[in-house]
C-alpha cells in the first residue's frame, strides 16, 4: 500500500463537483487537473495522489486497495456491490434512477425488454414487483432503445430530464434517488484511519454548510 493516500475520481460528470468539493474542504487540488489527460495525478503537497477512472470502475479500485478512497454516485454503488465503506453522503450530483419509455405504450408482453446500464438494479427492480423482464445490458446513449425498437422500457439516469424530453420519452416510474458517496477500502479506513477520518470531518463540515446555505 502506498504511502500516498490514493483517491479514485470518476470521469465525467461528477468531477468537476468532486473537485470542487475537495477545494472547499482545503485541499491543494493542482491547476492542471482542469484541463490534463494524465490519469494519475500527484498533489504532493496533501500527500495525497488522484486517480481518474471510469465512474463505474471506481468501487472496483477502492475495493481491490489500489485506491484508498473514492467517489461514486449511488447508482454505480447499488449496481455493483462492491466490498467497501460508505462514509459520507456528499449531496452532490443529485439525480434519480427511472423506468422510462415510449409514451403512451402498455407492457402487457410476456417478458418486455429492459435495456439499461444497471442490470443488476433493474433486474432487482422488476423482480421486487413480481414482474417477469428480460434485461438487455448497454453502456450508454440508453434512450436509443426504444426508439430504434430494442427496448419496450429503459432504466437510466435523469438528472435535468432533458435527455428524455429531446428524444420523445416519458417516465413511468421513479426507483431512487441518487447522489455521490464518499468511499474506502476497509483496510485503509483502518491502517490510515487518521488521514480518512480528517477528510470525513473537512468534507462533512462543507457538506453541511452547503445544505444551510441551499
Ligand atoms: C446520462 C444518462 C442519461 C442522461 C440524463 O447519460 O444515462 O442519458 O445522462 O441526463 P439528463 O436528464 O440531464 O438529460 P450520460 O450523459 O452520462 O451518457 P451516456 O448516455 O453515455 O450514459
Amino acid at each position: 500500500m502506498s504511502d500516498l493516500l490514493t483517491i479514485a475520481l470518476p470521469k465525467g460528470r461528477i468531477f468537476e463537483e468532486a473537485i470542487e468539493l475537495l477545494r472547499r474542504a482545503g485541499y491543494r487540488i493542482p491547476p492542471d487537473f482542469d484541463e490534463s489527460r494524465k490519469l494519475i495525478i500527484e498533489a504532493e503537497e496533501e500527500g495525497m495522489r488522484f486517480i481518474l477512472a471510469k465512474p463505474m470502475d471506481v468501487p472496483t479500485y477502492v475495493e481491490h486497495g489500489v485506491a484508498d478512497i473514492g467517489i461514486a454516485g449511488k447508482d454505480v454503488m447499488l449496481e455493483e456491490e462492491r466490498d467497501v465503506y460508505e462514509l459520507l453522503d456528499l449531496q452532490i450530483s443529485h439525480c434519480y434512477l427511472a423506468v422510462a419509455g415510449l409514451p403512451g405504450t402498455q407492457l402487457n408482453e410476456v417478458a418486455p425488454k429492459i435495456a439499461t446500464k444497471y442490470p443488476n438494479v433493474a433486474s432487482s427492480f422488476f423482480r421486487a414487483k413480481g414482474e417477469q423482464v428480460e434485461i438487455i445490458k448497454l453502456n450508454g446513449s440508453i434512450e436509443l432503445a426504444p426508439l430504434i425498437g430494442l427496448a419496450d422500457r429503459i432504466v437510466d439516469i435523469v438528472s435535468t430530464g432533458r435527455t428524455l424530453k429531446e428524444n420523445g420519452l416519458a417516465e413511468y416510474e421513479k426507483i431512487v434517488s441518487i447522489t455521490s458517496r464518499l468511499i474506502v477500502n476497509p483496510v485503509s479506513y483502518r491502517l490510515k484511519d487518521k488521514i480518512v477520518h480528517d477528510m470525513v470531518k473537512r468534507l462533512t463540515e462543507v457538506v453541511q454548510k452547503q445544505q444551510g446555505g441551499l
